[in-house]
C-alpha cells in the first residue's frame, strides 16, 4: 500500500461580515455551490456562531463539504482571499436608502479597517447601503488598488430588470441578458437598448411604454420589496448577485458584469464610486469597459454620478465631524 504525505490545499476563504439576512443567505450560497470556506463574522455575540453550525448541519445533506466558521473577532478571519461587507442596517419602510448613510458609514469604515488588517491581500466587495458611498469610504480607508475593492448593486439591479422582462413575455430568464449601470438607487441606468433574449433585442420585443414601465419598477425594486416585507429588504437575489462576483473572481471567469467600481475618468467621470460594465477575475477588476452612451443615457449617468458625490461629501463631513 502506498501511503503518500498529507497535502496541505489551500482552500480558498471568504469573509462575510455581517451575518444578517444577506450575510448567512450568502455564506449558503457560496457553501453550496462549494466555491470557497466561509467565516461569518458579526457583532452579536453567539449569532454567527449559530448560523454556522446550522450550515455545517447542512452539509451533508447539501453534498458539499466547505467549512463555516462563525465569529465575533477578526482574527479569525486571516488570510481571505475575498471579504464582502454586509454589515449595517437595512432599510425599513418609507426609509431611503441615504438615510442610512450615517449610521452605516461608521459600521463600514470600522469593518473594513479591521478586515484589512488581517487579510491584507483580499479583494473587498461592499453590499452595505448606500452602496456607492460605502464602496467608496471602504476604498479610501483601505486605500486598496481600485482593482481590489468594489460594490455589488449592477449585478442585482441588471437580475431584476431580466426577471422583470421574463416575466413580460413569458420566456425563461436565463435568456434575457440585461445590464444596468449608474448608482444604486433611485437614479440608476437601465440600458433597455441593451437587453436581449437570446441575442433577439428586446427593443424589438416590447414596446416603448412597457420598457419604460419595467425600467421603473427596476429602479424601484428594492423598495418595492421592503414595502411589501415590512420588516427588511431583499436578501435572496441580493446574496445571488454576490455569489455571481465572488464566483467570477475565484474562478478567475472574467465575466462582464456591472460592477460599483472607483473611476478615474471613465466615462468623464473621477473620484467617485459608481456602477460601469467591468471584467471581473482573479486580480479583482481587470477592466472597465467605456461603452458609446447616447446623450441620453450620458445625462443620466452624470445625474446619478452627481447625486453619489454630494452623498459621498454629506458622509465625509458626518465622519469629519465624528472624529
Ligand atoms: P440585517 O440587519 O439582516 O444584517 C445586518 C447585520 O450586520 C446584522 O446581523 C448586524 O448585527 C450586523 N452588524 C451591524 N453592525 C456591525 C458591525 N459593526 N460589525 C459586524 N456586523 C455588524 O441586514 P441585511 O438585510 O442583511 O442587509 C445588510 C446591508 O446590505 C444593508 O445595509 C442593506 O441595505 C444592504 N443591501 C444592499 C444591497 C445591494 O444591492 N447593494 C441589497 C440588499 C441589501
Ligand atoms: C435592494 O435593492 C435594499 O438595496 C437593497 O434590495
Amino acid at each position: 500500500m502506498s501511503i503518500s504525505p498529507p497535502i496541505l490545499c489551500n482552500l480558498p476563504r471568504v469573509t462575510i461580515i455581517g451575518a444578517g439576512r444577506v450575510g448567512s443567505t450568502l455564506a449558503q450560497r457560496i457553501a453550496e455551490k462549494n466555491l470557497a470556506d466561509v467565516v461569518l463574522l458579526d457583532i452579536i455575540a453567539g449569532m454567527p456562531q449559530g448560523l454556522a453550525l446550522d450550515l455545517m448541519e447542512a452539509r451533508g445533506l447539501e453534498l458539499h463539504n466547505r467549512q463555516i466558521i462563525g465569529t465575533n473577532n477578526y482574527a479569525d478571519t486571516s488570510g481571505s482571499q475575498i471579504v464582502v461587507i454586509t454589515a449595517g442596517l437595512p432599510r425599513r419602510p418609507g426609509m431611503s436608502r441615504d438615510d442610512l448613510l450615517k449610521t452605516n458609514a461608521k459600521i463600514v469604515v470600522e469593518a473594513a479597517k479591521n478586515a484589512i488588517a488581517h487579510s491584507p491581500n483580499a479583494i473587498f466587495i461592499v453590499v452595505t447601503n448606500p452602496l456607492d458611498v460605502m464602496t467608496y469610504l471602504a476604498w479610501q480607508v483601505t486605500e486598496l488598488p481600485r482593482s481590489r475593492i468594489m460594490g455589488m448593486a449592477g449585478v442585482l439591479d441588471s437580475a431584476r430588470l431580466e426577471a422583470f422582462i421574463a416575466l413580460e413575455l413569458g420566456v425563461l430568464p436565463a435568456d434575457v441578458k440585461a445590464m444596468v449601470l449608474g448608482s444604486h438607487g433611485d437614479l440608476m441606468v437601465p440600458l433597455p437598448r441593451c437587453a436581449t433574449v437570446n441575442g433577439v433585442p428586446v427593443t424589438e420585443l416590447l414596446d416603448a411604454a412597457t420598457i419604460e414601465r419595467l425600467a421603473q419598477r427596476t429602479r424601484n425594486g428594492g423598495a418595492e420589496i421592503v414595502e411589501l416585507m415590512q420588516t427588511g429588504g431583499a436578501f435572496f437575489a441580493p446574496a445571488s448577485a454576490t455569489s455571481v462576483m465572488v464566483e467570477s473572481i475565484l474562478l478567475n471567469q472574467s465575466r462582464l458584469l456591472p460592477v460599483a467600481a472607483y473611476l478615474q475618468g471613465e466615462y468623464g467621470l473621477t473620484d467617485l464610486v459608481i456602477g460601469v460594465p467591468c471584467r471581473l477575475g482573479c486580480g479583482g477588476i481587470e477592466s472597465i469597459l467605456e461603452l458609446h452612451l447616447s446623450d441620453e443615457e450620458t445625462a443620466a449617468l452624470r445625474i446619478s454620478a452627481a447625486s453619489v458625490r454630494q452623498n459621498i461629501d454629506r458622509a465625509e463631513e458626518i465622519l469629519g465631524a465624528d472624529k
